[in-house]
């Protein structure tokens, strides 16, 4: 999900505030760096670094699609885009009984609840600002750091299907239409982004709707995409300059953050499956192969660090491995895209089963909690050479919340308990973590400290004092008993808890989840709520009598993805249980829902 929200967490104060500037379309018209249309740019000649190609770039007359931009480095011979009949594989979902009718009238309430927050950012949105990437919820301001298209329109077209808003469904992609590739707010694209939200937006618009249009949008976006791709060793450019693009030749880089490389995989592999043209499956294809074969090579066996070269395509260098920030989606996607393939293809299992065990073995760690609570957190650990123990880094991030899902997926998937139980452990690491803050709201970045032994884990409050001394010492931090310390007090609106909890209980069917969903909805609306739509935080660490006494926490900041994912999951865990059930259907790290390949006998579906 979201390098941008992934970044954000690293992004130091100084660059947040020329970014923020960057932000605005009317900022970047007068800026002297504007980028004029890309459309109307002719490139004076063809490339000259290296003379191998001799693709000339010429604009056709008409309007500027990139379709008709010239590849400079032809792909010769496309993988084949997987076709084979898709098996059965295990259920997923719960076998849920009939439910009693007071439990049915209160989770009812519940999702009307998320519905009248959710059609109260939307209208705000389209009021104040419509067709722009997001909404400012404090000023009613217009943000547009991904491109200027559209993304929280597009992002949510799928919920306005779901939720039942079919006239806002009707307005939203018509206007959608008109989303103009030939033009970026920014220089330089997030690739990664632009899939998980635009593409992955439009084709899950298309999956639900079946209307065309969603998928002729599609297309476009996967068109433009795919030029980042057109690099000699064919590795995509994840931070992409669309215009440079057809000026001179483009090279991979040689430092990509793994998520932003490895997890373009659902939309374009469905993309395929829809239009029936290989080269995006294709595109994809390649770097998971790449990926599969340096699985083994790295630092910590099974997984990758943060950072790979794409130029030398050598992911094995870097020291830094995590399931968290910047790497995150890479793995998600592994037993998701098993899914959405209807299990054909191996490859996504082997490379589940080894990263996984990776992680369970390094990354994840018991904290001691004054409950003594048997619950994982999801760390970081560092590892120099393949055959050296690798150092934990006790960190626990909001954005990690998703690998409780994950796991769970993972684990129903490939027939695992074991991750089924790892996924509940981790999921209710998270929601410790909201528990015990004084809002009951998650912090985005903490530490914790280990237990000794993941058994033998009973408080130590002079342990976790001295702990805390250490990171602390003159005790400037608000510190619940548990945190050593909290890094990044922010709460940016994020759904990563929410949605392995919603993965959790169709897993599971345990109803205490929805009592614990209901929670944290209250919890998180209590605060955020602003009289537009709802507004990240800068600190969860201030109590309720602070904010009372008129302490204010709040930041002009919505991201999409509290209405395309925060809310989407409160809406589906209070909703029936075959709506979007996961036998069906398989969420991309932006939260839109794919149609998985499933055997004719099980469901009407094969693509
Ligand atoms: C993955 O792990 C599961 C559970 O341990 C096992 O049954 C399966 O055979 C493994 N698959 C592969 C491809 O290694
Ligand atoms: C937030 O919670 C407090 C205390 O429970 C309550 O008095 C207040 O009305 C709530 N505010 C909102 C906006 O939900």
């Amino acid at each position: 999900m979201f390098s941008m929200r992934r970044y954000t967490i690293y992004l130091a104060l100084a660059a947040c505030v020329l970014f923020t500037l960057n932000y605005f379309r009317t900022e970047i018209k007068v800026a002297s760096t504007a980028i004029p249309r890309i459309g109307s740019i002719i490139p004076t000649s063809g490339p000259k670094d290296d003379g191998k190609s001799s693709v000339e770039v010429v604009v056709p007359n008409g309007p500027f699609r990139w379709k008709d931009v010239p590849t400079r480095y032809p792909v010769t011979s496309f993988a084949a885009i997987p076709t084979a009949p898709p098996q059965k594989l295990p259920k997923v979902q719960f076998d849920f009984p009939i439910e009693e009718t007071q439990a049915a009238a209160t989770r009812k309430v519940r999702q009307a609840a998320v519905r009248a927050v959710f059609d109260k950012c939307w209208n705000a949105y389209r009021k104040h600002a419509w067709m722009n990437d997001e909404l400012g919820p404090l000023s009613g301001g217009q943000k547009n750091g991904f491109g200027g298209w559209g993304a929280n329109l597009v992002d949510n077209l799928d919920n306005l299907w779901i939720m039942g808003f079919k006239d806002q469904f009707e307005d939203a992609v018509k206007v959608a239409m008109e989303i103009d590739l030939s033009t970026a707010t920014v220089d330089t694209i997030n690739v990664f982004e632009t899939t998980i939200r635009h593409l992955g937006g439009f084709l899950a618009c298309y999956d639900l709707s079946e209307d065309k249009r969603c998928l002729t949008k599609a297309v476009e976006f996967g068109e433009m995409l795919y030029k980042a791709f057109d690099t000699p060793n064919r590795m995509p450019i994840t931070r992409w300059k669309p215009q440079l693009s057809m000026q001179a030749q483009q090279v991979a880089d040689e430092t990509v953050l793994v998520a932003e490389i490895g997890s373009l995989t659902m939309e374009f592999t469905r993309l395929s499956l829809l239009t029936g043209d290989p080269k995006y499956y294709d595109a994809v294809d390649r770097i998971t192969k790449e990926f599969a074969k340096q699985q083994t090579k790295t630092k910590l066996k099974g997984m990758w660090p943060v950072v790979v070269d794409a130029r030398k395509q050598d992911f094995t260098q870097d020291s830094l491995f995590t399931l968290g920030a910047m790497s995150d989606s890479l793995y998600e996607y592994f037993p998701k895209m098993h899914a959405l393939l209807g299990g054909i293809d191996p490859i996504y299992e082997r490379m589940y089963n080894l990263s996984m065990a990776g992680a369970a073995s390094h990354n994840l760690f018991r904290p001691m909690t004054p409950k003594n609570d048997n619950i994982l957190v999801a760390g970081k650990s560092r590892s120099h050479h393949i055959d050296d123990p690798p150092d934990l880094e006790p960190e626990g991030q909001h954005l990690v919340c998703f690998a409780g899902g994950m796991f769970a997926l993972g684990g129903k998937l490939f027939s695992n308990p074991a991750h089924v139980f790892i996924g509940r452990q981790l999921t209710d690491g998270c929601i410790w973590a909201y528990r015990a803050m004084p809002l009951g709201i998650m912090p985005e970045v903490f530490t914790m400290l280990p237990c000794p032994k993941p058994d033998a884990c009973d408080w130590d409050e002079k342990l976790w004092a001295d702990a805390v001394d250490r990171i602390d010492p003159r005790h400037e931090q608000r510190l619940p008993q548990g945190f050593t310390s909290i890094t990044d007090s922010r709460y940016i609106l994020r759904p990563e808890a929410i949605e392995s909890i919603f993965v959790l209980y169709r897993i599971t069917g345990d109803r205490g989840l929805l009592d614990t969903a209901w929670e944290m909805f209250q919890s998180i609306t209590n605060v955020t709520t602003t009289p537009l739509a709802n507004a990240a935080l800068t600190d969860v660490t201030w109590s309720r009598e602070e904010l009372n006494k008129g302490r204010g926490i709040q930041m002009d900041s919505m991201e999409s993805f509290w209405m395309a994912e925060t809310l989407k999951y409160f809406w589906l865990i209070f909703g029936e249980v075959d709506v979007l059930s996961l036998d069906e259907w398989v969420f991309n790290t932006e939260a839109h829902p794919l149609k998985r390949r499933l055997p004719a006998e099980q469901g009407k579906l094969i693509v």
